[in-house]
């Protein structure tokens, strides 16, 4: 079916279309959205940074293919980042529209209206797994990087690969003969549901396999905190870096750049969670709750050795949940902004044998005085209504009393009532005793 081609350095501004304000995009780039595309769009902060993280020398030369770009905020930072012509490709005529506009946006941002990346520009309407189609209405002979967004229905269950809209299997099936080939093969970066399960990712790398077999790969999770994978996404060939199998990415809310942590096995080779081990807790060893979406990237048994020392001993304790639990022999002492990927670290000084709960609460404040405490904060699972009134009270009967050290109470996993107390050190001046 041809499709109708729209030229973005020849529009004007379109009335029905109002700009909307991305919080993440720098003052005076504000983008528009056909039906319905606003939440599906990608945020700009995250959109450029993942363009920046491209090197172009490593890149098939070519245009950047878009084949379902819905308001093209992803495509058009590729395109300016990369300075390559931009070819976006989208069922809904709205919704080309807007992608079609906002290039003009980021053009118009950038100074650069009369680049050649953008007077080359287009956007189809029509179906973007048509490749002959596109490649005829568009002019291209074949594409220098594709990037892949499909639409995933919101409140999906299972996160089937199937759900994904259009399908990655038939995009990578279209359009894997009229890929360019660079140094490193071709170039693809392919955004999935963050909630894959490792054999849904599994799933993926069968298809990516069926069509460009022996493709390098990372995987990249993204977090914007609160323990969430944001983004989960598959860089192959020129867009892969070269030994890295993994990425994470921890986004800050200032909008500045994000924490990039790398490393660990390819994800064919397992989903490298920890594996939990059933062990009494041990007094005076150390208790750190993880950011749980760095552990659902596989690297942060990597990272706390890092930090802890290669043969550092771990164990394991919860895997699974909100929060993720690491006992471990040496304090965790971090610097800047990998602090946040920690909950809570601190020295087990007690094993509590009942759950906290209003009649619990002044035993809570006695224990907590017994070991310099100035500020218990609970780190467990408790019904909403219960979890602000034993915190409130907790810190009206500490505050009035002298202890020095910030602490907090998690579960030990050894069932509902056994809890651990864990200290930090004493600020400034004291030692931690
Ligand atoms: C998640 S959105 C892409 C958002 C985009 N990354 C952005 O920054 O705005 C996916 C889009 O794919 C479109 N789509 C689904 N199937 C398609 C197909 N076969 N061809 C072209 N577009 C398609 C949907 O209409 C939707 O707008």
């Amino acid at each position: 079916m041809a499709h109708e081609v729209l030229v973005p350095a020849d529009l004007t501004v379109h009335e029905g279309m109002v700009p909307v304000r991305d919080p993440t995009a720098p003052e005076g780039l504000a983008f528009v959205h056909g039906d319905a595309a606003k939440p599906l769009a990608t945020p700009w902060q995250v959109a450029l940074e993942r363009a920046l993280l491209m090197d172009g020398d490593r890149l098939p030369v070519g245009p950047v293919l878009d084949p379902a770009c819905g308001s093209g905020v992803q495509l058009a930072a590729l395109a300016v980042a990369l300075g390559r012509p931009a070819l976006g490709v989208e069922l809904d005529p709205s919704r080309a529209m807007a992608s079609a506009l906002n290039l003009a946006a980021v053009a118009a941002w950038y100074g650069e209206e009369d680049e050649a990346w953008f007077r080359e520009s287009r956007v189809l309407v029509g179906d973007g797994t048509d490749a002959a189609a596109v490649l005829a209405a568009s002019g291209h002979a074949s594409v220098g990087v594709l990037q892949l967004d499909p639409a995933r229905p919101r409140n999906s269950r299972t996160h089937d690969l199937s759900e994904m809209a259009p399908s990655p299997d038939a995009v990578l099936r279209a359009w894997a003969p009229h890929l360019a080939q660079g140094p490193e093969g071709p170039a693809l970066l392919l955004d999935l549901s963050p909630r894959l399960l490792h054999e849904q990712r599994l799933g993926v790398e069968a298809i990516v396999d069926a069509s460009l077999p022996g493709s390098a790969r990372t995987w990249v999770w993204g977090s914007r905190g609160g323990g969430r994978v944001d983004r989960l996404s598959l860089w192959l060939g020129g867009c892969a870096t070269a030994n890295v199998a993994r990425r994470f990415l921890r986004y800050p809310p200032d909008g500045g750049p994000p924490l990039v942590l790398e490393g660990g096995r390819a994800v064919a080779l397992g989903d490298d969670l920890p594996a939990p081990a059933r062990r009494p807790p041990v007094r005076g060893e150390h208790v750190t709750l993880l950011d749980a979406a760095l552990l659902a990237s596989g690297l942060a048994d990597t990272w706390l050795r890092h930090h802890l020392g290669e043969e550092a001993d771990l164990h394991w304790g919860e895997v699974d949940g909100r929060r993720p639990r690491v006992h471990h022999h040496a304090p965790l002492t971090l610097e800047g902004e990998e602090g946040g990927l920690v909950q809570a670290t601190g020295r087990l000084v007690a094993v509590v044998q009942k759950a906290p709960s209003e009649s619990t609460v002044d035993d809570l404040v006695a224990l907590a005085l017994e070991h310099d405490v100035a500020r218990l904060t609970l780190r467990c699972s408790l019904p909403d209504d219960l979890q602000p009134r034993l915190q409130g009270s907790l810190d009206r009967q500490l505050r009035r009393r002298h202890g020095r050290r910030q602490a907090f109470l998690c579960e030990a996993g050894l069932g509902p009532d056994v809890h651990l107390l864990c200290v930090g050190p004493v600020p400034r001046d004291g030692a931690d005793s």
